[in-house]
């Protein structure tokens, strides 16, 4: 066929294959990236989710600066597998405050997108102590430093700050009460009015996490970890799908 013949050109000349090559690779390239900048949002609202608070943010880099996404992901994929193990698959929404994300593809422990609520503050200060206490075959480190490493919380303002900048929205009013809305989700006697009219009175847990006095890198943590996963809703929400 003459059409297979001009092919053959192609294939002979190596200038010109790689020519057309690239060619059809950028089209390819401008049809998937392109949409995207006119698209308005690549992301559905979802309702519940909030930028975290700051004691759940303070955990957050906690989390990030012991590795724990070395083996945990916190993305469950929509494959059945998962969803039954986990429950219900990821959205894009639930890690729009996230930086960086912890989505990840190493398993070595289980996914924790949705550890919130699966087990008690007890139950977490003892397997952070000391995991093999409570899952024996456990091959995770212990990190029982972190309930007596204690916080004073001094740069949450900045932090905070720091995630308003790259687009979380953060409002002025939670950059100024930063440090106090940190302390005050740790310790159930304080004044925490504020913090639940800033980050919503259903979906903030406020508790002494570690239950030890003082504020501990293990109460931020956990604070972040019985938060992940529960802020949407499954019970109600129901996928966009004109979008
Ligand atoms: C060397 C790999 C490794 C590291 C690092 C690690 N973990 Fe784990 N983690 C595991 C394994 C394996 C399990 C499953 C056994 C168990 O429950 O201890 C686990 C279980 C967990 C669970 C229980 C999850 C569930 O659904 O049962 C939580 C919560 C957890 N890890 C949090 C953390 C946090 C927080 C850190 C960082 C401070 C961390 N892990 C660091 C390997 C790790």
């Amino acid at each position: 066929m003459a059409i297979l013949d001009k092919h053959a050109i192609l294939e002979k000349n190596v200038t010109l294959l790689a020519i057309f090559a690239f060619l059809v690779v950028t089209i390819g390239g401008i049809v998937q990236i392109a949409p995207l900048f006119w698209l308005e949002n690549t992301i559905e609202d979802v309702e519940g989710m909030r930028p975290y608070t700051p004691l759940e943010l303070a955990g957050r880099e906690i989390y990030i600066r012991e590795g724990c996404y070395t083996c945990h992901s916190q993305m469950i994929r929509p494959m059945r597998d998962e969803v039954e193990r986990y429950g219900p698959y990821s959205l894009a929404a639930e890690s729009q405050y996230d930086h960086p994300f912890q989505w990840g593809s190493k398993r070595t422990g289980p996914d924790l997108a949705r550890v919130g609520g699966r087990y008690s503050d007890e139950w977490h200060v003892d397997h952070l102590r000391d995991p093999q206490s409570v899952v024996p075959e456990s091959i995770m480190p212990k990190y029982g430093f972190l309930e007596h490493t204690k916080m004073d919380g001094k740069y949450i303002g900045e932090l905070v700050a720091t995630h308003k900048l790259v687009g979380v929205p953060y409002t002025d009013d939670m950059v100024a009460n930063a440090i106090a809305d940190f302390a005050a989700q740790a310790d159930p006697d304080a004044d925490y009015d504020g913090l639940l009219e800033r980050y919503g009175e259903d979906s903030v847990q406020v508790r002494n996490f570690d239950g030890q006095p003082g504020l501990s890198e293990a109460d931020a943590l956990i604070a972040y970890l019985q938060m992940l996963g529960t802020l949407v809703d499954f019970s109600t929400f129901v996928p966009d799908a004109s979008r």
